[in-house]
């Protein structure tokens, strides 16, 4: 439940009522709704204030596209917006008019003051993860009425699409190779040089936020390791066990956990599919400081 960014804590998916408030998102065309595992205090973007973490660096939500709905027009953010598609397919524009397709574990990166909006552009329900690289104000998001406001926009950078397909398995943490811990990582975006990335070159390079995959195969666990940054795992497939104040706790499709840093955990796949564990980290992890690894 609650909590500050002191403590590690458990999001889950059942307890997050999802928010119908931004706009045009009860008027059929444009319906959607939000929810957030991690969001900023109050007067900051946060679609579960009193039940999301609370935290200072990151936004971690998720939005749901029933099919045929798209975002009320275009709209630009004062920080980056990123999304990882997780079903479904969506159609992109941005503010140099161009479009982009994205589908499963696709990645979005939208830098900030680029205006930007989605469709369903397929025939199943898009559920999507959102996440700011910073904490935005209440009220700053800014939607474009005309041409004009989209030709003004702050920014014309491009957007950015990183597939899963383009990320080549990272198979080289501690006893990733042995069974009982078999796992690979992959990550959409991770930092420049002297920061953590296991897929340089290929993904987006950020100082302020990362974002990664772990895939943990059924009957393996990870070796307990920390990071010198903040940590969100959200379960994207599977089930797995996490041990808290010595207590088992069960994690399933779209619950969360919050591990702020120097936390020691481990997840354990305790279902018959690998586990998908969608990692984000508050700020990019210096080279050293992902995986303190404890053997
Ligand atoms: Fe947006
Ligand atoms: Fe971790």
């Amino acid at each position: 439940m609650a909590s500050s960014n002191k403590g590690v804590s458990i999001i889950r998916h059942r307890d997050l009522e999802p928010s119908w408030h931004v706009p045009g998102a009860k008027v059929g065309g444009t319906l959607r709704s939000l929810i957030s595992w991690v969001g900023g205090p109050k007067g900051y973007v946060n679609s579960n204030p009193g039940t999301a973490v609370e935290n200072n660096e990151i936004g971690v939500g998720l939005m749901y596209l029933p099919v045929g709905q798209q975002q009320e027009g275009l709209h630009y953010h004062t920080v980056t917006e990123i999304y990882l598609i997780l079903k479904g397919f969506v159609e992109g524009k941005d503010g140099s008019g161009t479009n982009h397709r994205a589908g499963p574990m696709d990645c979005v990166y939208i830098p900030p003051g680029v205006p930007h909006g989605v469709r369903n552009c397929g025939l199943e329900d898009v559920e999507l993860v959102w996440l700011h690289d910073g904490l935005e104000r209440k009220g700053a998001t800014v939607y474009c009425d005309t041409e004009e406001d989209v030709k003004n926009a702050p920014s014309k950078e491009p957007v950015k699409v990183v597939s899963l397909r383009d990320l080549e398995p990272f198979w080289g943490a501690p006893r990733a190779k042995e069974p009982e811990f078999l796992r690979w990582m992959v990550n959409w975006i991770g930092g420049p040089a002297g920061f953590e990335n296991l897929n340089r070159g290929v993904a987006v390079e950020s100082e302020k936020i990362a974002l990664g995959l772990t895939v943990l195969y059924p009957g393996q666990k990870q070796v307990p390791h920390q990071h010198a940054v903040a940590e969100v795992y959200t379960i994207l497939q599977g089930k797995a066990l996490i041990k808290l104040d010595n207590k088992n706790q069960e994690l399933g499709y779209l619950d969360a956990v919050y591990f702020p840093p120097g936390h020691i955990h481990s997840l354990r796949n305790i279902g018959p599919d690998p586990v998908y564990i969608m990692w984000t980290h508050g700020r990019a992890s210096p080279q050293k400081g992902v995986g303190i690894y404890r053997l």
